[in-house]
């Protein structure tokens, strides 16, 4: 089996990039996690990735000041010289161009902490509670220019219960987290989900 190559893209912790690293482990997974990069300096799933023997690389957003696509380019740059195929964020905090995300359609994936389409964005779990929702959760979907919004690939959730806070909750919601990225990044890394686009269809294209 041709493991696909993988790249973890982090600006923090990187606890979900230490479980897409754990379940890498398992022979028959279909990907391996070659390269972890980080806009974050001080990211402290950096040390974690080169203990691990993970090749890592920094790419500060602020020596590139407000260009965005020049941050990108050298973040593309990074990508190609591993030989890149797919590209996980986790906790990745920039937001990326059309052009990045065109450039990657397809082999780009996201978690996000809460069922989507609910809660887009921040303060996910603070915003749950405070709308009293009875069931929050995780997803994994594919990136798209509109922030929060591509093809979910899995999700899952978890009770909110009587008394939680934000800590309390966030905690739960993590433990999915780290079950669902390993299992989307397998379907996606063997092709059993892809992204097709409505023109593909109309195309023919399968
Ligand atoms: C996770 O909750 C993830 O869903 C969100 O940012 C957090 C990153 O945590 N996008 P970690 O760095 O993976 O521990």
């Amino acid at each position: 089996m041709t493991k696909k190559r993988v790249a973890v893209l982090i600006s923090g912790r990187g606890s979900n990039m230490s479980a897409l690293i754990k379940a890498a482990k398992a022979q028959d997974y279909p990907a391996e996690i070659v390269l972890v990069v980080s806009n974050e300096p001080a990211a402290s799933g950096l040390a974690i990735a080169r203990e691990a023997g993970i090749a890592s690389a920094i790419v500060d957003h602020r020596s590139f000041g407000a260009d965005r696509e020049a941050f990108e380019h050298a973040l593309d740059r990074e990508l190609h010289a591993h030989r890149i195929e797919l590209v996980c964020l986790a906790g990745f905090m920039r937001l990326l161009t059309p052009w990045f995300v065109n450039r990657w359609s397809g082999r780009m994936l996201n978690i996000h902490p809460a069922l989507l389409p609910q809660f887009k964005w921040l303060h996910t779990h603070s915003r749950a509670l405070a709308a009293g929702v009875k069931h929050h959760g995780a997803t994994v979907h594919f990136v798209v220019p509109e922030m929060d919004s591509g093809p979910i690939v899995v999700q899952d959730s978890v009770p909110v219960v009587e008394g939680d806070t934000e800590e309390t909750l966030a905690k739960r919601v993590l433990a999915v987290e780290h079950r669902i990225y390993p299992q989307a990044l397998r379907l996606v890394a063997e092709g059993r989900v892809t992204l097709r686009s409505l023109g593909d269809e109309k195309n023919g294209v399968r």
